[in-house]
This record gives C-alpha cells, structure tokens and sequence, in this order.
C-alpha cells in the first residue's frame, strides 16, 4: 500500500497524516472486496524493511497498527470477514501480538473474505522459514519439493493470487509474496494508497479481466480448453 507519505506531503500535512489516511482507504477497499465477492485479499502493511525508517514514524505506524486491531476487528467480524496476520510477529510488542492472536481468534470460522495483513513479512523470510520448518522436521532430501515446501508457507492454505496491485507508480514486488506470485497477474497504478477507491479497484480488476493466463501453455490449448 504506497503512496502514503506523498499524499501527505502533496498536502504540505505529516507523513502519519498519509498512514491514516491509508487506513481509511483500507477499510474502503475491504468493503469494496467483499461486495465483488472476492474471497482473499492481503495487503503489504509493514515490510522486514521499514523498520529502517526514521524511529519516529516507525513508532507511529506501530500505534496506527494497534489502533487499527483494537477498533476495526469488531467491525470486519460483523462483515463475516475472517483476519489473519503474516510475517516475523516476535519483532512486535506484546501488546500487539496479543491483539493479533485474538482478533485471528475471534474471526477464524467467518467465511465471507479473508482479510490477510503482511507484517514484519518478507518473501525471502517466508521462503526461509518454510524451509527451516521441513529441516527441523527431519524431512529427508529427496522429499524435499515444490509442493513439500509451499505447504510451509505462511499462507499455505490459501490460493495463490490471480491479481497483485501496487499503487503509487514504483513497479516493484519489494519482497512481497515472492514465491505465490510466480504466476500472478500483476498490475500497477500511479494512484497514492490513499486515493486508492472501490472506482481504482474495479479499474485494476477489469485490467486483470484482458490478461490471457496461459501457465505456460500457448494461447491456442488456452482457448480450446475454455
Ligand atoms: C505506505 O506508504 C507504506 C508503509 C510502509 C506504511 P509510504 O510511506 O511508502 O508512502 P510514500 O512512498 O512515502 O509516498
Ligand atoms: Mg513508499
């Protein structure tokens, strides 16, 4: 979700004023899901990375996060939205972890969206972790395999996803879902994550519906086998 600092600064207002923004922008776009009847959306909120931010604003978003857990969670388990967190959760206060391990809780059996925030997340430290897990597990060489080692992933029993949308004109995955991305559609916007509306969603959405998704096949096996 990029773009937030700008949009502030293009207001001459703080860059926690943009973080704020992108929270209600959020809840728009989750809205916005749900009504499409789109089952999984996940969202890049806090990358390994930003933690070499300025303390200041890392301080900030922390407290945006912890705002966002104690006063949304209601809201999105009314909607029948289930919520989940990935990434590396010990790099966070136990207040946090505590919220997180409640609102997963409370939402685990709702069936409307799944709602995934990537925190302290990196595709690289998924990888490795997955790969950590079999280790640890004994699991011998020649077992080892692509399906083997999605299974160890943090969102291994999701599929993966048809479309990745980065706002804010950088055209980069930043270490996002590297290993479920291998085949997505990806499309990206110069739109700042907080203009980012149900109107910019259905955009990227009718994009995705002109892409021709062969998984390596040729375009004619394609059109005979639909
Ligand atoms: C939000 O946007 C991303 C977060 C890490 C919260 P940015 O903070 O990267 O906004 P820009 O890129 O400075 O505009
Ligand atoms: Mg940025």
């Amino acid at each position: 979700m990029d773009g937030n600092g700008r949009w502030a600064k293009n207001r001459l207002m703080p860059r926690v004023a943009g973080h704020r923004k992108g929270v209600e922008a959020l809840r728009g776009v989750i809205r916005a899901c749900a009504e499409r009847g789109v089952l999984y959306l996940t969202v890049f909120a806090f990358s390994s990375e930003n933690w070499r931010r300025p303390q200041e604003e890392v301080s900030l978003l922390m407290e945006l996060f912890m705002r966002a857990l104690e006063n949304e969670v209601a809201r999105l388990h009314e909607n029948n939205i289930r919520f989940r967190v990935i990434g590396e959760l010990s790099g966070f206060s136990e207040r946090i972890q505590s919220l997180i391990r409640d609102a997963e809780a409370l939402t685990r059996d709702n069936t409307r969206l799944t709602f995934t925030v990537a925190a302290n997340y990196g595709g690289r430290w998924d990888i490795v972790q997955a790969v950590q897990k079999l280790m640890a597990a004994g699991v011998p060489w020649e077992e080892v395999n692509e399906s083997a080692l999605a299974q160890q992933l943090s969102i291994a029993d999701m599929p993966e996803p048809d479309l990745f949308i980065r706002t804010g004109g950088e055209q980069r995955i930043s270490n996002f879902l590297l290993w479920q991305l291998a085949y997505t559609e990806l499309y990206f916007t110069g739109t700042l994550w907080p203009e980012f509306d149900a109107v910019a969603l259905d955009a990227a959405i009718a994009s995705y519906r002109t892409r021709e998704r062969r998984f390596g096949r040729t375009s004619e096996q394609v059109k005979s086998a639909s």
